[in-house]
Formats: C-alpha cells, sequence, structure tokens
C-alpha cells in the first residue's frame, strides 16, 4: 500500500473528495503557468533569428498576400505592412537556412509576391516602392518565382459537383478554405447533414465534448466576423459555425487542453463533410482577446463552461473564386522517428 492510499485510509470519508478536488485546482495553476512559460520561451516573437521561427513570420506575411490575391475586389497596392516586414525576414530566412532556395516557406513566399507585382505590372501600376525594398538578388527571385510554389488558385463550383464520390484522398487533396461564397442561403438541413456525418469523430473516452452554435442571422455574422478580424474586406458569408467545447466534460486538471484537441478533430471532420456534400467552407481562429471573447460570449450567448475552439464560415461555392494555394511542407519534413 502506497502513502496516499493509507492517508485516505485514516482520513474522515467527508474530506477526502473535497481535498482531491483541491489538489487538482492546485495542479491546475502550477501546470498552466509552466505550460504558459514553455510558450514564452518557444513563440516565434518579433525580428526572430531561429529558422523556424522566422519561417514562421514569413508563412504568416506571405499569407496575407495570399488573402489580397484572393479578393474578388483586387485592391492595387494593398499589403503596405507586409513589405515594411516581409524583406528584412527573408533576408534573415537567407542567413538562417543556406538552402534557401529550396525552402517551401521561402519559394511559396518568392511565389505570392511574383504574383502581386505581375498583377501589377499587368495593370501599369507603379511597384517601384515595393521594388525598393527587396535587394537586388530577392527582386531577381522574385521576378523568376514558379507560379505553382504559392499564391492563389481558382476553385471552381463545376469541380465540386461528384465530391461525396471523391476517394478520400482526392477530396483531402482537393480542398481548400474559401473565403467568397455564392448569395443561395444554406439551409439548416445541410449544416445538419454535415454535422451528422462528423458525430464519428474520436474525443476522449467518447466523452464527446464538442458542440455547434450555427449561426444564420446575418447582422450576427457581421457582427461577430468583425470582432474576430480575420476576414475583413470579405462579404459574410451565409452561415457561421461556432465549434466549442464543453468544459464539464472534462475530470482533472491534465484534461485542461483536452477540449481544444478535440474540438480541433471534430472541426477537421465537418469541413471534409462540408466538402463532401460540395459545400464551401473555411475554419476561422477563435484566438481572442480577453475583451473580444467576452464580446463574442455575449452574442453568441456562449455558456460560461464552454470555450471556443473555432469558427467556420459556410457558403454555396461560387461558379470561379481565387483562394490562397497555401503551400504545404512535405510529410517528411515534419516526421521524425524515435528508434
Ligand atoms: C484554426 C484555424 C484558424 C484559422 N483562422 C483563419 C482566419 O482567422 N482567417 C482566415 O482567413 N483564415 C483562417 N484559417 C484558414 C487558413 O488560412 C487555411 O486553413 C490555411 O491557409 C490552409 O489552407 P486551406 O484550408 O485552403 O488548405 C484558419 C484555419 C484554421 C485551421
Amino acid at each position: 500500500m502506497n502513502w496516499k492510499s493509507t492517508v485516505e485510509q485514516w482520513m474522515p470519508k467527508p474530506l477526502i473528495a473535497p481535498l482531491k478536488n483541491l489538489r487538482q485546482s492546485i495542479h491546475l495553476y502550477q501546470d498552466s503557468w509552466a505550460q504558459a512559460k514553455r510558450f514564452n520561451r518557444s513563440y516565434s516573437r518579433i525580428m526572430p533569428h531561429e529558422r523556424v521561427r522566422i519561417e514562421t513570420r514569413v508563412m504568416f506575411l506571405s499569407h496575407q498576400i495570399e488573402k489580397g490575391l484572393s479578393h474578388h475586389n483586387f485592391r492595387y497596392g494593398f499589403g503596405k505592412k507586409v513589405f515594411n516586414e516581409l524583406p528584412t525576414l527573408l533576408t534573415r530566412l537567407e542567413q538562417a537556412d543556406l538552402n534557401f532556395a529550396n525552402n517551401t516557406v521561402y519559394k511559396e513566399s518568392l511565389a505570392a509576391l511574383h504574383e502581386y507585382m505581375q498583377r501589377h505590372l499587368d495593370a501599369e501600376k507603379d511597384i517601384s516602392w515595393q521594388q525598393s525594398l527587396f535587394t537586388t538578388d530577392q527582386w531577381q527571385r522574385i521576378m523568376n518565382a514558379e507560379s505553382n510554389d504559392g499564391g492563389s488558385i481558382s476553385i471552381r463550383k463545376s469541380d465540386k459537383l461528384n465530391n461525396k464520390d471523391l476517394s478520400f484522398a482526392a477530396l483531402s487533396e482537393n480542398r481548400h478554405s474559401v473565403r467568397e461564397f455564392a448569395d443561395e442561403p444554406v439551409s439548416l438541413d445541410e449544416l445538419n447533414q454535415a454535422i451528422q456525418m462528423s458525430m464519428r469523430t474520436p474525443s476522449v473516452c467518447n466523452r464527446q465534448p464538442t458542440r455547434v452554435h450555427v449561426i444564420l442571422d446575418k447582422e450576427v455574422i457581421a457582427k461577430a466576423l468583425h470582432i474576430q478580424g480575420g476576414v475583413n474586406g470579405y462579404p459574410a458569408p451565409p452561415a457561421l459555425l461556432m465549434i466549442t467545447s464543453d468544459l464539464r466534460a472534462f475530470m482533472t486538471s491534465y484534461e485542461r487542453n483536452e477540449g481544444y484537441t478535440d474540438g480541433g478533430l471534430f472541426g477537421m471532420s465537418l469541413l471534409l463533410s462540408l466538402e463532401s456534400l460540395g459545400i464551401g467552407a473555411c475554419p476561422l481562429n477563435t484566438m481572442f482577446t480577453a475583451t473580444a471573447e467576452k464580446k463574442t460570449r455575449k452574442l453568441l450567448h456562449l455558456p460560461d463552461n464552454e470555450v471556443p475552439v473555432m469558427y467556420i464560415e459556410v457558403g454555396h461555392f461560387l461558379d470561379e473564386t481565387r483562394t490562397c494555394r497555401s503551400t504545404r511542407f512535405q510529410g517528411s519534413d515534419i516526421t521524425s522517428v524515435l528508434k
């Protein structure tokens, strides 16, 4: 018998549960603090020097360019903030990765910049300011970049008609987030079908903490997305889903992040379910500031015991729309094998 069991045996019974719960609360604060310290040690701060942290910021900025290239109403000259940061980061990436010419993130950035410059040149717009920010070598590489490496791609409604018959590999390969949708409403039946298709998503001990809040009111959608801030400049979608996790499904402090894992898995199932039904979608982050979270909770009447995991914008595909290419690493780039 270990010391814990011995103590429990001698302790008055009514005290055991409250003391165990107290111990969990202490763990929760200690472990959350350790987690905060690890995050603080690791995340990509402004102007990093290490390769992966530089790549993080280059990807973030290149994605802003790809999003700008995807707008139906293309805004010439967009991206001033991006251009103030990206050239320096590209130079840092050249220094941090001697093989930068084959670096996926570097190549995606050049390709997005190439499309940006080309579209401006085609429209006879002045890009001398943008050019002045890059080194001569970088500019040469931008001009010669491969368009398959990054930038925007076209998505056609006609290509989605047979989605339900596609293999998993084909469905997954052809799914892209779209941020512009047809005006046609999305029915509750369509959404319920996709949600039902996602119900086989696994969760810890099958406790199924995920909740889905369906928002169809245009005004509420616009307000929610205004607070969220990640799709500014795009028209509001016909439907917005808020995926949350119900914290009442968890039992110990060690499970404090499990809702995000289970909710994230459910979100992916839902994205693929929608895609297989030929319906367009885009996941959106719910990494709110405290103020934004408070406003969102009030707007959507979210119960205190639920935490936001992600939004998913949903709508029918336009006949044709553009979206970010969002180039991926190779599987081998992210895999390490313990022998
Ligand atoms: C959790 C999560 C949050 C996201 N947040 C945003 C967002 O706030 N704004 C946005 O435009 N896209 C957002 N996205 C969409 C990503 O940009 C997109 O998934 C990524 O570029 C990969 O492209 P793909 O979905 O077309 O494969 C988010 C995606 C995920 C998974």
